[in-house]
């Protein structure tokens, strides 16, 4: 199965990611870390918290001697999801927790870090170092979930704040975009084997990918300028249905974090605050509805496009791990929204335990992004990883990459 690490391997991945946590709050005042912008948002301090939780009832509880709740009305508050574990603080009132303070949280967090490393340097079982795995992937996962979080906060302060000065941000190796012949025929998809996965990459399988294409090049902000300038978000032509209604029921115009300043020029805020938008980096917080409207789009408007459209996340993985030398921007800037449904794949098994819970209930009515984003946490990305998020979702920093039939 998984490659199995030594204990001081695992110890260091384990210390280092809960360091890389304790980092992203360094500017944060315990007022920024309190607030919740909107239900999809949690709080940077339940976050904190939640990912120690992660850790208290999947690892201690099973695992350690004598094992107690340093205090059990957290195993309610941290609980996001896991029916199987019991009661959940609703999610939409994360930010009303005042207590436990920050504080009281950090302090916890150092408890479960110091029983942690004595569980594991007393029992280093197979079944115990794979649950540590999944503890720090877990952790890395609410690490992005933070920044982008604490991004959809700050742009609620009508002084658009920055987060940081130092530069956190969407970057790009943009050249003008080519189309490169993708991997038809039939592929290979799915995680190996060999290193960490979560179960939803698994297990390898194969499947036929039609002759198409793949754009070297994301998406950029200046071809979403054309979009927006031709009408993009006036003319249902260019949208699925649902997409349309969203687009009405919530004024949708451009994407998330666009504004103009007093000057009256365009501006994108991000984690480094509000700066007039760039047009040759790639667009980012937009909807899987805005990608798709824009690929439609695109196939009638733009030269060159004709036939554009979204890949499949078996032509981009494919093409990820092949022809990744042709292509820009697959990982490190934006996640790329494909046409594929979040689905199993053939012979799927959700882990056992109450891991069981992490990804295979949440396969309905979510579309797949690939690729990482320049939030992603480091060691966190490879060719076969599954991001997903529902078809309205744009807090995020979600971009897209065009395909289209036929080379
Ligand atoms: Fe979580």
């Amino acid at each position: 199965m998984n490659k199995m690490f030594s204990v001081n391997s695992l110890l260091d991945q384990f210390h280092s990611s809960r360091k890389y946590s304790i980092d992203l709050i360094a500017d944060l005042s315990p007022e920024d870390c309190q607030a919740q912008s909107m239900e999809d948002a949690s709080p940077a301090k339940w976050h904190l918290a939640h990912v120690s939780w992660f850790y208290e009832v999947m690892v201690l509880k099973p695992f350690e001697e004598n094992f107690q709740y340093l205090n059990p009305q957290f195993a309610v508050l941290f609980n996001s999801y896991y029916n199987g574990i019991g009661d959940k603080h609703p999610r939409k009132l994360r930010g009303l927790l005042t207590r436990p303070s920050l504080k009281e949280v950090l302090d916890w967090r150092r408890n479960i870090e110091n029983r942690i490393e004595s569980l594991l340097n007393k029992n280093a079982s197979p079944e115990l170092k794979w649950l540590i795995q999944i503890g720090i992937n877990h952790e890395q996962q609410h690490q992005e979930l933070l920044l982008t979080d604490i991004q959809h906060l700050l742009y609620q302060n009508s002084l658009f704040p920055a987060y940081s000065s130092s530069e956190i941000n969407i970057h790009s190796d943009h050249k003008p975009m080519e189309w490169i012949e993708g991997i038809s025929g039939l592929v290979e998809i799915g995680a190996d084997g060999d290193g960490f996965h979560f179960d939803n990459e698994s297990p390898q399988h194969t499947v036929f990918n039609q002759a198409h294409s793949i754009a070297s090049d994301l998406v950029t902000n200046e071809q979403w300028l054309s979009f927006i300038e031709d009408g993009g978000y006036e003319n249902s032509q260019w949208w699925l249905d649902a997409g349309w209604a969203w687009v009405k029921a919530e004024q949708i115009n451009a994407p998330l974090y666009w504004n103009k300043n007093e000057n009256n020029q365009l501006c994108r805020f991000s984690l480094n605050g509000n700066k007039l938008l760039e047009k040759s980096l790639p667009v980012s917080n937009i909807s899987y509805f805005e990608a798709e409207a824009f690929a439609r789009w695109a196939s009638k408007r733009l030269e060159g496009h004709a036939g554009a459209r979204l890949p499949t996340e078996f032509e981009w993985e494919s093409f990820a791990k092949h022809k990744a030398n042709a292509a820009r921007d697959l990982f490190g800037s934006i996640w790329q929204w494909t046409s594929s449904n979040y689905s199993a794949y053939p012979g799927y098994q959700p882990w056992k335990g109450i891991a069981g819970e992490y990804n295979g209930k949440f396969m309905i009515n979510q579309m797949v992004l690939r690729g990482s984003s320049a939030y992603t946490s480091p060691d966190h990305s490879r060719v076969s990883y599954r991001n997903f998020f529902p078809t309205h979702a744009r807090w995020q920093m979600s971009g897209l990459r065009l395909a289209k039939d036929g080379i």
